[in-house]
Parts: C-alpha cells; structure tokens; sequence
C-alpha cells in the first residue's frame, strides 16, 4: 500500500519521537532536557551503561553516538522491535488518531495477489505434511528416522513428503479451487518449457517448508533421499513470494530465541539449523541454496548485533568464509559485526553434535573469531614472507581491505590489531619510522612544535596507521580542551555529548575526562591535570584561561571541539585516501583532499587566535597539506 504525501509527516508531529522511544528505554533525566525535548538513555540498540543515545523531539529523529544507531520514529519500530513498515506506520497511525488510508487499487491488487498465493503454499505446505503419514512415505519415514528426526522435529520444522507421481500435488491444488496460474506463479508446478500440461516441482523428496519473518509459507526445500539424485537439494523457484537472498531459514523462530538471549548462528542448510536447534541453540539459520548476500546481512544484524557463522569444515566452506569476509567488510561496524567457528574438516554443525554431542558444539561457538582474525589468516596463512616484496604486498593487500571499512572507529581497531599480529609473526621488533606508506615521510620528517612528549608513543609508524598529521594536532587540542574544562567546570554542560566522543589515547587523558564527565576525581585524571597545568605548549596557560569570562572560555573550547572534530573526519578521509594512492586512485581524491582543507578552515575562527601555539600548528597543518598537493603524490602510480 502507498501512502498519501504528508501522512507520515501528519504521524511525525502528532507522536512525539520519545514518547515511542521512552517505552523501551529509561531516560537520563539529569541529561536529558524534558522542555526541549531533548532526551538522553543508554541505547536501546546496544550495550552500554552510559547514556549516548540522543532523541529530539524537534527533529523526531534519534542518533546513538556509541553505535551510531538513527533514524526516525518509524525506522525505530522497524530496527528496534522488528516490525514491517506498515505495521509501524498502522501502530503509529492508531496512536496519532489518525485512521489507515485506503489502499490504492493496484496495490490492493498486488496485496490481494500475494494473499492468494500465500493460500497455495500453505496448502501446499499442509499436504506435504499428510502424504508423509500414508503408505508411500515409509521409505521417507524410514530415512527421517535414520538421520535421527522424531516427530517432534518433524512436526516444529513440518516436515514433509512430496510422492514421486508427476501431477499428485497439482491435481490436488486444482481440487482445492486453484487456478493452474497461481499454483505456477506460487512456484509449486512447473510450466514444460515447450507448453504442455504442468507437473510437480517436488517428487519423491523430504519437504522443508521456508517461513518468512512473519511466519508465512514463502516457499519449499526438497532433499532427494536417492543419493544419486541428480540435485540433492531442489529449492522454490524465485516467486512473487519467495526471495531467495532476502530470506533466511528459520528466521521467525531465531529471532525469537535471540530475544530471549540465545546467539544467533548461520548455519549452511536446513539440516543444520533443525540439528541446532534440536541441541539447545535455536537461535539458528540458514540462507537457501545460494551464497550469503548483503540483504541477508542485514536481516541477521537486525536479530543480532554479532552473528556467529558457522560454515562447514571442507573446500566450499572456506570459500564462503573467504567471500563472506569481502561481502562484510564494506558493512561492518559498531552493531554490525561478524564471528566464525570453522567446523572440523568434513563435518557440518549436523555431522558434529551427532558425533559429539551438544556440548562439542557449544564449545565450538564460545570459540568463535572476529572477523579481523581471518582477514589475517586469509592473507597470511600458508604463506612466506621472507622479503621486503612480500612484505609490502602483505601489508598492501591488508590496507586495501581496511580501508573498505566504512566505519572511522572500527577501521583504526582493525589498524591496531592487525598491526599487532603483524609484529608477531615478522618479529624482530616494530617496523622502522619511515614505515612504507606515502604520508609517512611528510609526518615523521618535519614535526611542529614539540609538546606531550613521551605519552604519545609512535603508535603511527606501522603502515596500516595512516601517518597523518592531524593526529599530532588533535592531541594538542585536546590537552587544551581538557584543561579549559577543568579550570572551567561551568563549560562543561553545553559541550557533554561532543567530550563523550573524545577518544584519548593516553590513559591518564581518558581519566581526566571521565572525571570531568562524572565530576569525580582519580590519582591518574589528578595527575593529568597537573601535567595539562604545567605544560608550556599547550599555549591557553591557565591564567589566560583564568582571566577569560565564561562565555569566551566556552567559545574557546567550542573552537577547539570544532577542530577536533574536523581533524578526526580529516584522518578518517585521509585513511581513505592513502589508500586510493597505494591502489586505484580516482578523480575524487583532489576533490576530498580539498574538502579536508576546507574542513579546517571553517573551524579556525578569531576566537583561537589567543592560542599562538595552535596557530603555528596549523601553520604546519596546512603546509603539509599543501605539500602533498604540490607534489601530487596521489597521482595513481604506473601499473605493472
Ligand atoms: P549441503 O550439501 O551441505 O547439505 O548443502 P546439508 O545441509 O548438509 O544437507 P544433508 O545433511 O546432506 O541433508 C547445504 C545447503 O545448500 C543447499 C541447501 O539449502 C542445503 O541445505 N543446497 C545444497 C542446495 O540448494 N542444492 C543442493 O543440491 C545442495
Ligand atoms: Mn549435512
């Protein structure tokens, strides 16, 4: 059904976004500011014990500074209590008193359609069920009971028979007032491609029946039980109800076992997900006949923010790891993560709890990896890397992938591990200063004013850290911005939510800033403030920032927040872009670079001029970027 313009704008201001919100979350009410609308609570979406999820009933739109779950009050129904978007839009539309528009005709049509053939498959589905209780299904039953299915199973999964006879099934549909179209269209007959009369799609095998989320009977899985079968898996075809990659076995039933605090596991066929669940997980699925796809990605991060894929342990499964971790890596995220449990070589999740019994399987997946560890061992295992070649295109290869992360956050945690595994297996300490990356030679050779010294450690010499600049010019801003906070605690307030995104990468720094955010006091956060105090580089000396009024202290850090933030959406863009230089290089890169540069102008304004030492950093900044740029050194290099 479409709906009128304006109708869900009508919903939007007539339900405040909190009040939908406010049912499934406990508000910060010292945070949060009820007159304004402006609402603050531990995010509904993922674990935490601070509040960084933010609603604003102006906007009526939400945004999670953790795990950067938004989205407006219908998007929150659909992520957050897995309705469809009609669902939302009618639950809303009922709490706004407004009523459901009448669907236009050629959508009633194509809702009147799909109704029909949903009335096929389930009847489809209940007579597959009784032919595996009459005299031609022994042989069926015969082979159930052999793989170890009991009528328990057989009746939660419905499992049925399909009789090897050429018209059984479409004779009875038509029986039933089908039309031979809809029994067709709905995937159970199969039209000869030479005309002719239609026949059965399923003979002679095992039915498992596909649900959709919502419970309706989308389409079938046949399992030939002749082992020289000619398919041993015969699936629906794709049909107006059936969606092959935008579907997952099981799901309806997972999901509600992932509520209730089961893991969710991918699995690859429907014996696997029926062995699992029978063993205590199930929270299990499984994708139909085909490769994992994006969609069905998201389906699962939907149910659940990590996954455990479990893939069988023979040549297939391998491959399907290897394309599962490219298909992911342009996804993943906060919220949007992989793990994987290899299976034992030959066996599938069904083989093992057979052999070894729930809690072999159990064990397995409390051993799960992230994904950042078979990235690695797709690149490295089985291989030498005993020259500077290999190394490079090791470490080139790992880049390239990094840099698909879409992620800033997620992309520098998988720069740090991989880095750390890296220096494990070539030993001999850390690689040298220059490292080998384009940028490293401009960050390393001319450094501007020195200050922090020994706290900061040369943590961006590995060639999977870019070695930009405006690292070194964040640190600095961030000294300042902390101690303006400490000497002026009235600033605090209006900047919270952007000091939450502060990331320092020395402890002590992370202390002082907790102690500020909770306006509590540890020996390190002390000492922190004390070196902050002392530090003559850092150019706001605390008389300066003593003598200043409130709102120029506040303007101050706004500034210096302003720039912080642009320094972080500078380095996530010059990751990016380091990478296009080592790789492909694309038009784009001059017009982002000048973006990064524009990005910092807008945030150097008067007020920061107080600051001479800020200035000459920027001074420096701004030379390096225009050294790059002269220099052109994100020309694509010459292909081999
Ligand atoms: P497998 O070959 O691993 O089968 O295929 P399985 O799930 O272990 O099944 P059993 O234990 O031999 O009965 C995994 C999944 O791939 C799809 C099916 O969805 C199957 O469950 N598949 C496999 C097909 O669609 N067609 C095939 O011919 C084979
Ligand atoms: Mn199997």
């Amino acid at each position: 059904m479409s709906l009128p313009p304006g109708f869900l704008d009508e919903i939007r201001n007539r339900v405040p976004i909190s009040r939908v919100i406010g049912r499934k979350v406990t508000w910060d009410l010292r945070k949060s500011n009820q007159a304004r609308g402006d609402w603050w609570a531990p995010c509904p979406f993922h674990q935490e014990k601070s509040a960084s999820f933010h609603c604003d009933d102006q906007k009526g739109f939400y945004y999670c500074f953790g795990c950067h779950a938004k989205g407006d009050v219908v998007s929150f129904l659909r992520e957050h209590d897995g309705l469809d978007f009609m669902d939302a839009v009618k639950l809303l539309a009922a709490e706004a008193g407004l009523s459901m528009p009448e669907p236009d005709p050629r959508a009633r049509e194509r809702t009147d359609r799909r109704k029909t053939l949903l009335d096929v498959t389930e009847a489809a589905c209940r007579w597959f069920r009784l032919q595996l209780q009459t005299a031609a299904a022994a042989e069926a039953r015969d082979y159930l009971a052999r793989r170890g299915l009991d009528n328990a199973a057989i009746e939660r999964f419905e499992i049925g028979f399909a009789p090897d006879q050429r018209t059984a099934l479409t004779d009875a549909l038509r029986d039933k007032g089908f039309t031979e179209d809809q029994i067709v269209e709905a995937g159970i007959s199969a039209r000869p491609d030479g005309g002719g009369a239609v026949y059965d799609r399923f003979r002679g095998r095992i039915i498992f029946p596909i649900r959709d989320g919502q419970g309706r009977c989308i389409g079938f899985g046949g399992r030939a039980m002749d082992p020289n079968a000619r398919a041993k898996y015969l699936n629906s075809p794709e049909t107006p109800l059936f969606d092959k990659g935008r579907n997952l076995y099981n799901l309806g039933p997972a999901r509600s076992a992932v509520a209730k605090g089961q893991r969710l596991i991918v699995a690859e066929g429907y014996m696997d997900v029926i062995a699992l669940s029978r063993a205590g997980f199930q929270g299990a699925v499984a994708p139909l006949g085909t490769a994992i796809t994006e969609e069905q990605l998201r389906l699962m991060w939907r149910v659940s923010p990590e996954p455990v894929i479990a893939l069988d342990g023979d040549a297939a499964g391998q491959r399907a790891a290897q394309r599962l971790i490219d298909l992911a890596l342009p996804l993943t995220g906060p919220g949007q993560a992989l793990r994987f449990v290899m299976l034992p070589a030959g066996q599938d999740p069904d083989d093992l709890i057979k052999a070894a019994g729930p809690g072999a399987m159990g064990a397995l997946l409390d051993q799960a990896r992230p994904l950042v560890d078979l990235l690695w061992s797709r690149e490295t295992e089985g291989q030498v890397f005993d020259s500077p070649e290999r190394k490079a295109a090791l470490d080139r290869r790992l880049a390239e992938a990094i840099a698909r992360i879409p992620d800033e956050m997620t992309r520098r945690h998988y720069q740090r591990e991989i880095r750390d595994k890296r220096w494990a297996l070539f030993g001999g300490g850390r690689p040298s200063g220059s490292g080998s990356s384009g940028f490293g030679r401009g960050a390393a050779g001319r450094s501007p004013a020195r200050r922090q010294g020994a706290s900061m450690a040369p943590r961006a010499t590995s060639p999977f850290v870019p070695v930009a600049v405006p690292e070194r010019g964040t640190d600095l801003l961030e000294g300042a911005a902390l101690l303006i906070c400490a000497l002026r605690p009235a600033c605090i307030p209006a900047v919270e939510a952007r000091l939450e995104r502060l990331t320092p990468r020395d402890p002590d720094r992370a202390a002082l800033l907790h102690d500020l955010l909770t306006q509590g006091s540890t020996p390190q956060g002390a000492r922190c403030l004390d070196r902050l105090r002392r530090d003559s580089h850092l150019g706001l000396t605390p008389t300066i920032i003593e003598q200043q009024q409130d709102e120029a202290a506040s303007a101050i850090l706004a500034n210096l927040l302003d720039r912080i933030e642009a320094d972080r959406a500078a380095q996530s863009e010059l990751a990016r872009a380091e990478f296009e230089i080592q790789g492909e290089a694309d038009e784009g890169l001059t017009w982002r670079i000048s973006q990064i540069a524009r990005a910092r102008h807008r945030a150097e304004r008067p007020e920061i001029a107080a600051a001479s030492d800020l200035n000459e950093d920027r001074d420096a900044l701004a030379a390096q970027l225009s050294e790059w740029l002269s220099g052109q050194i994100w020309r694509k290099p010459p292909r081999r």
